[in-house]
């Protein structure tokens, strides 16, 4: 997810450039450039880092004149973060000069069919093939227009091109699918931007593009075309939000925006890895040999990250009949444990730099075992020390509270165990076929709750006060209250605690209390009557039974007294389902105490220490 911009009007571009690019800098922060059209000549400066280095080395934009430009702030999911990958990216002869946001899924076949026509690629990045291929257009068919129109066709994959077209002075293009495209219209001059806030102390006149449409900025004008290069029409709007709110996309806090940024996370993870109908981890260091050859998995994580793997053990035992173990990063690291040679061990980490989970790691490397990391952040220190790793396309989360790298985190350990159970021959075609079906309707099945979080919003005020709670679950649900009882406790500084369902009466049931919130999470068909059980328990006692289920639970209708249903779906993935309303519960709490949601007390989005 990066910050994109463009410019064209009387001012000079880059300080315009700069000032709105330092708002986009929460969409991605690991390196920036721009790109200024002046006398027939494309001016492009850009470097690794934050946008103050970019800053510091233009003299705040004076050295680069010109009235008409482009800008970027990045966030790596092709290429590790350097000077090289760094946007704007360019055709051979600066014909053509683009920023890009999103994933051009096919970018690996493009450069085969442009390389088979003489292009050489100078980064690791989708967004030079996706620019090579516009410039190939451009080749044959002379117009800006027609050239997006036809590379457009070929392009797999969301995206939002911003491009200058050396021979069109003081214009700026843009393409947008499945990303936000933005065009702002001023007085002499217009915008183009990934998100409102980065122009709105320059214009509240806004245009929102539709997928597959085409944006033609010249000074005063801004024209759209549909993706066959018609010209469309479209209403101006007025935006009315300010510029704080307008970097939340409107939602209050940016942990809610990243709860409805989870769908999109889910959907670009899982289709990171699935190709041409097949899940591919060969990129992951996972080609079918390596697969065959893993004796055992160790999952290595902290936090919400190893609640995470809590889930992928239960899946990957399941499915792929291999055994796994979950250790917190803390613990394992000062473990003398026996470790077997022919392991693999997963390392999960949203950030890539938790310091325990990175001990964990090394300690992993210096027995001989094979480690593979799962991380959000391109080219961290977990990333580039791992044997291979599987990025995450979760984008910047910049809430404190995890939400969707979690949930991104979910969807590649369902990959892993699908394509383990695959190779190793437990499940056959069909059986595969059926659960990538089952893997993909996820996205859609999120959105369909975030439908429904009104009834959560409510029913937190009841707990405003409250003191404790108990999560239950058993099998893959205990794993699931495990991450909803942190998400409570993380935000709302309610004490909560997680307990696998059977072992309530081994002790912690003493301390139910009338009133006491119990979650139960049962998604489970094989468990629910044990689970119904369990809570009939904690009712008993007077505790207040909150229950996350599937439609088809009919346990409880009557004794609960709140029942939030999920999308049926298939059970090794139903936590994917069944955290969105326990984090949409300790959200509402927090904000219900009037708490700071995204930047919790004593908290940080990266432990560096141990
Ligand atoms: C997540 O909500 C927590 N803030 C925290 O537990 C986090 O998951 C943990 O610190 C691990 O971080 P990592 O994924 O960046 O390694």
């Amino acid at each position: 997810m990066c910050g994109i911009l463009g410019y064209t009007g009387d001012r000079q571009a880059s300080g315009i450039l700069l000032a709105g690019l330092a708002r986009l800098e929460y969409r991605g922060y690991d390196s920036a450039g721009i790109a200024i059209l002046n006398d027939g000549k494309i001016k492009v400066a850009k470097n690794k880092g934050r946008l103050k280095v970019l800053e510091d080395r233009i003299n705040a934009g004076e050295e680069v004149s010109g009235t008409c430009g482009i800008g970027h702030t990045r966030w790596a999911t092709h290429g590790e973060p350097s000077d090289v990958n760094a946007h704007p990216l360019w055709s051979d002869d600066m014909a053509v000069v683009a920023v890009h946001n999103g994933i051009v899924e096919n970018y690996r076949e493009i450069r085969k069919m442009l390389g088979e026509h003489g292009y050489t690629f100078y980064s690791q990045t989708d967004t030079e093939a996706a620019v090579k291929l516009i410039d190939f257009y451009y080749k044959q068919e002379k117009t800006p227009l027609r050239a997006i129109t036809q590379a457009i066709k070929k392009i797999e994959g969301s995206y939002c091109f911003v491009l200058l077209f050396k021979d069109f002075p003081n214009e700026v293009w843009g393409a947008r699918k499945d990303l936000p495209l933005i065009a702002g219209q001023g007085k002499g001059e217009s915008f183009l931007a990934s998100d409102v806030s980065a122009i709105l102390q320059d214009t509240r006149q806004v245009y929102y593009l539709d997928n597959m449409e085409i944006v033609q900025l010249k000074k005063g004008s801004v024209r759209f075309f549909d993706g066959e290069g018609y010209a469309t029409h479209k209403e101006i709007s007025e935006v009315t939000w300010d510029a704080n709110a307008a970097e939340k996309g409107g939602f209050e806090h940016f942990m809610m925006k990243e709860i409805h940024e989870q769908a999109r996370a889910v959907k670009d993870t899982f289709g990171a890895v699935y190709h041409s109908g097949k899940i591919d981890l060969t990129e992951k260091g996972l080609s079918d040999e390596a697969i065959k050859s893993v004796s055992q998995i160790y999952i290595v994580a902290c936090g919400s990250a190893y609640h995470a793997g809590a889930v992928a053990q239960y899946v990957i035992e399941d499915l792929a009949k291999i055994p796994v173990r979950i250790e917190m990063a803390s613990e394992f690291r000062y473990r003398d444990m026996p470790m077997d040679k022919n392991a693999l061990a997963i390392i999960i980490s949203q950030s890539g730099e938790t310091a325990d989970t990175l001990a964990a790691m090394r300690r992993a490397k210096e027995n001989g075992i094979k480690t593979l990391a799962i991380v959000n952040v391109v080219g961290s220190t977990i990333a580039r020390e791992a044997d291979s790793v599987f990025y995450t396309m979760a984008g910047p989360e910049i809430a404190v509270a995890t939400t969707k790298a979690y949930s991104a985190q979910l969807v590649a350990c369902y990959a892993i165990a699908v394509k383990f159970a695959k190779v190793r021959g437990v499940i056959d075609d069909s059986e595969c076929e059926r659960l990538i079906a089952e893997i993909q309707k996820l996205p859609e099945k999120i959105d369909e709750i975030l439908d429904e979080k009104g009834s959560l919003e409510a029913i937190a005020h009841r707990f405003i006060n409250a003191r404790n709670a108990f999560y239950l679950g058993r099998n893959i649900d205990y794993a699931v209250a495990m991450e909803g009882s942190l998400k409570m406790k993380e935000i709302s500084y309610l004490h909560s605690e997680a307990i696998a369902a059977g072992e309530m009466k081994h002790g912690p049931i003493s301390l139910i209390e009338k009133g006491m919130l119990v979650a139960g999470v049962m998604t489970q068909k094989n468990l629910y009557q044990k689970m119904a059980s369990n809570m009939l328990e904690a009712r008993s006692r007077g505790g207040f039974l909150l229950i996350v289920s599937p439609r088809d639970c009919d346990y409880l209708k009557d004794e609960a007294d709140f029942v939030f249903h999920v999308p049926e779906t298939d059970g090794h993935f139903t936590a994917s389902l069944a955290v969105i309303p326990l984090q949409l519960l300790g959200y509402y709490v927090a904000v219900a105490r009037k708490l700071d949601v995204d930047k919790p007390r004593n908290l940080a989005k990266s432990v560096t220490v141990e």
